[in-house]
């Protein structure tokens, strides 16, 4: 008999899906890239990854969990049928998953920091206000401390468990980040910028979009649905029962479309009110918003509003990505949950401590960009079409209706799995090595 823990019921499998998707990719990525992008025809390009590509994959990943009821290495092991062996797929998803938690725990631990100094509240000239951010950086023990607090944070979590732990704090972390996230879109509401940032945001004006783009959006797509590592086969691995896969993975990727259009209504409105630029890059988040909180009426509790909204998002999604290793060494070598979690834990603090010491870097590039860009830029992408691939060709359409129904749209959504979204992955990840 199985002893594998399993959500309670389905919303608690969404909850904690939507909480993995919507994370840093939403509220710190989206707004930057599609400022960088020229906004609305971004935007447009933007869904149809998400359409061709993103669901696709996840309605791919959600049933190889669901069916193999395995972490991703144990998975793909379940449907090799020939000699090549998948199994290599599973093991790069799990080898992602943990370098892509050791930096964004770094990341998340920015959040922790300014979220502290928000109920401070943000003082001081422009430039004082902006150097929070470089001192922070040029600060090792201080980014040590935060990364390992969110750590702590995350695995204390898990150790409650699947139900008990990832469940229970989606449940409760992911309702207050949606209340969170209307207020501060009714403040933004009232701002004068908001008429500038709607036309930003909803007018597609091609002239700026450029073959870059399209990778970008796929790219962007891709790490916000928290695909291309396993994490979503993962959570399908504890479904069990009658789930309507397709009807999943519409709603998970719809509500995480949804936050990342009304986190660039928070923030956009922000910008364009006093006269920013919308491309200010990655810092948009940490320099420019606290000079902007600081002088704004009612800023101290906005700013506190924001961050914590940011902190819960990336909270449930370092929690996916611990779990996609503790779920490998959980099944593959009979561990104990608890010593899982002390083990894989801290094999990725240690890890995060490389991104935590800013001035540690190979040949001038810091490892946090170092780890970003092997992960996001080579390994999401290449994991992803090998899923893709494994899900076209060694599993019959018969097991697939089976599964997931037959209807025309799922028979849509399927041929895109099988081929639309392999090819669009190949093209990105041929073009992130340079052959084109
Ligand atoms: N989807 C998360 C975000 O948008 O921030 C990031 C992420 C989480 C990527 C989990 C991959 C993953 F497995």
């Amino acid at each position: 008999m199985s002893s594998r823990d399993h959500w309670g019921n389905k919303l608690g499998f969404i909850l904690a899906a939507v909480g993995s998707a919507v994370g840093l990719g939403n509220i710190w990525k989206f707004p930057y890239v599609v400022g960088k992008n020229g906004g609305g025809a971004f935007i447009l390009i933007y869904l149809a990854c998400i359409i061709l590509v993103g669901i696709p994959i996840l309605i791919t990943e959600i049933y190889i969990g669901k069916k193999s009821q395995l972490n991703p290495v144990g998975a793909f092991r379940f449907f090799q049928k020939g000699k090549v062996p998948f199994s290599p797929i599973g093991y790069a998803g799990v080898l992602c998953g943990v370098m892509i938690l050791s930096y964004y725990s770094v990341i998340t631990g920015w959040i922790c920091h300014y979220l502290m100094l928000s109920f401070r509240g943000f003082s001081g000239t422009e430039t004082e206000i902006s150097t929070i951010f470089d001192h922070l950086n040029a600060t090792p023990w201080l980014n040590v401390a935060w990364h390992t607090f969110v750590m702590v944070t995350v695995m204390l979590i898990l150790m409650k468990g699947v139900m008990k732990g990832i469940e229970k704090a989606s449940k409760i972390l992911m309702p207050t980040l949606g209340i969170l996230l209307i207020v501060l879109v009714c403040y933004s509401l009232t701002l004068d910028g908001m008429k500038d940032a709607w036309h930003f945001l909803t007018y597609p004006d091609f002239s700026k979009v450029t073959g870059g783009s399209l990778l970008e959006a796929l790219g962007t797509s891709f790490f916000t649905l928290s695909l291309g590592m396993g994490a979503m086969i993962t959570y399908g691995s504890y479904l069990k029962g009658d789930v309507n896969i397709t009807k999943s993975a519409v709603q998970i990727a719809s509500v995480d479309t949804l936050i990342a259009f009304l986190a660039g209504l928070v923030i956009f409105p922000i910008v364009f009110s006093n006269g920013l630029e919308p491309s200010a890059g990655p810092g948009l988040i940490f320099k420019t918003l606290p000079v902007l909180f600081a002088k704004m009426p009612g800023g101290h509790i906005v700013s506190i509003a924001f961050f914590a909204l940011v902190l819960f998002a990336a909270i449930t999604s370092a929690i996916s990505l611990l779990e996609v290793a503790v779920s490998f060494v959980v099944d593959e070598y009979k561990f104990s949950r608890i010593k899982a979690i002390l083990i894989m834990g801290t094999v990725i603090w240690v890890l995060g401590i490389l991104s935590a010491v800013s001035s540690w870097n190979i040949g001038g590039v810091p490892f946090l960009d170092i780890f970003d860009k092997i992960s996001s830029c080579y390994m999401l992408p290449l994991g992803g079409l090998g899923t893709a691939l494994v899900f076209a060709w060694a599993i019959s359409n018969e097991q697939k209706y089976a599964e997931i129904g037959s209807k025309p749209i799922n028979k849509i959504l399927l041929f895109a799995a099988k081929y639309v979204a392999p090819l669009l992955l190949l093209v990105v990840f041929l073009r992130e090595i340079g052959l084109f």
